[in-house]
């Protein structure tokens, strides 16, 4: 049962515990060095430039993506580039609005005050947000009931960077306050081979390039797994062999970690072998699914689907979860007549085409 936890954190996207240094020290400083997602730096480049040309801070940025990718990463280097001092807080430290008045009053003009998961902030927070992003003040509510006034107070002119896994969970009223949406999208293999190699360079790994591939490819397009991938097989290297990380050393310790050549974990295997062995390939709904291998439905559904979906093995219909051809190609079998066919779309993010005015309503 730990094995299956530890194997769960080793592939999942958000930062677990160990992460943060490796995050801190692995992170992008400049818009160079962050690699990959081209059409999001040259649209920010395009936005940040403009802005120092005309001595202004730049529109409110929202940074919008599947946890990893590269978010809290962007919000520094946007900083860095404007020469701006960064505050950071995230949506659920704001709870009361007198939260978020006193960052707001501590702003100096041009600092960049950034809010993660921005989606989760309280709604008065959030009221008070409006103003300030707006017109660069807030009115303060001082006292309680019919004797309560409310004070306006100047705020310092200042670019909000918000971070969201959930764009959707956003309200309109917020969204529409950003002037720039950055969609980031999952990386292609490619790009986390070059991840994987400026992160052996600065962790002194001595990392061979098609090795780099093998686990690239296995990092389900993120950077921080593909990172967090890194660090268990230079363990393996390092204890096993001479710390030189060649393919069968990666293989052997990805194999050992229970990774497979797609980025499935066991999980992910046991819920498409229920799928496809138990149900026929479904359909079937997701907490029969959980049932079936000893899980939590909330696991199943958060943790293994979004990848397994976006891997194309499996469909989401009205009736249930369908395996596709794909899936039962993974594990060996030929599939029936009639499976459905779905290619590797390992990059794709249907909604992910980045849009100045986004106009999509979650
Ligand atoms: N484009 C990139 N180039 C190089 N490394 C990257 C890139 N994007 C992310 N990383 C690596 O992945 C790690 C995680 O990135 P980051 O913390 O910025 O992701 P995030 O989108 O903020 O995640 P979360 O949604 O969990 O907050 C970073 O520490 C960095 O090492
Ligand atoms: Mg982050």
């Amino acid at each position: 049962m730990n094995d299956d936890f530890e194997a769960e954190e080793l592939l999942a996207g958000t930062q677990v515990p160990g992460d943060a240094d490796l995050d801190a020290s692995l992170r992008p400083k400049t818009l160079a060095d962050f690699i990959g997602q081209a059409k999001v730096r040259e649209q920010l480049e395009l936005v940040l430039h403009a802005a120092r040309n005309r001595g202004r801070t730049p529109d409110h940025i929202l940074l919008s993506g599947p946890p990893g990718l590269g978010k809290t990463s962007l919000a520094m280097i946007i900083a860095a580039e404007m020469g701006a001092a960064i505050r950071i807080t995230s949506g659920p430290a704001l709870e009361r609005a007198g939260d978020l008045a006193a960052m707001l009053s501590n702003l100096v003009e041009g600092d960049v005050l950034f809010i993660d998961e921005i989606h989760r902030i309280a709604r008065p927070a959030e009221e008070m947000l409006y103003l300030a992003m707006e017109d660069f003040r807030v009115d303060v509510v001082v006292g309680k009931g019919p004797g309560a006034t409310s004070i306006p107070l100047d705020v310092a002119p200042f670019t909000l960077v918000g971070a969201t896994t959930r764009s959707g969970a956003l309200t309109g009223p917020l969204r529409d306050r950003f002037g720039f949406t950055a969609h980031m999208e999952f990386y292609e293999t490619a790009e986390l081979v070059q991840v994987l190699a400026r992160s052996a360079a600065i962790l002194g790994i001595a990392l061979e390039p098609e090795a780099a591939v093998e686990v690239a490819g296995r990092s389900r397009g993120t950077p921080r797994i593909a990172n967090r991938l890194l660090r268990r097989v230079r363990d393996y290297a390092e204890v096993r062999g001479d710390g030189r990380i060649d393919v069968p050393s990666a293989q052997a310790a990805l194999a050992v970690y229970d990774v497979d050549e797609l980025g499935l974990d066991r999980l992910d295997r046991a819920v498409l072998g229920a799928l496809v062995r138990g149900f026929g390939g479904g359909p079937v709904g997701v907490s029969t699914l959980a049932v079936a291998v000893g899980e939590e439905p909330a696991t199943v559904e958060e943790v293994c689907e979004p990848f397994l979906v976006r891997a194309g093995m499996i469909a989401r219909t009205p009736r249930g979860r369908v395996a596709t051809s794909a899936a039962w190609h993974h594990l060996g079998l030929t599939p029936p007549a009639g499976a459905l066919s779905q290619g590797l779309g390992v990059r794709a993010r249907e909604d992910a085409a980045p849009t100045l005015f986004d106009d999509r309503r979650g």
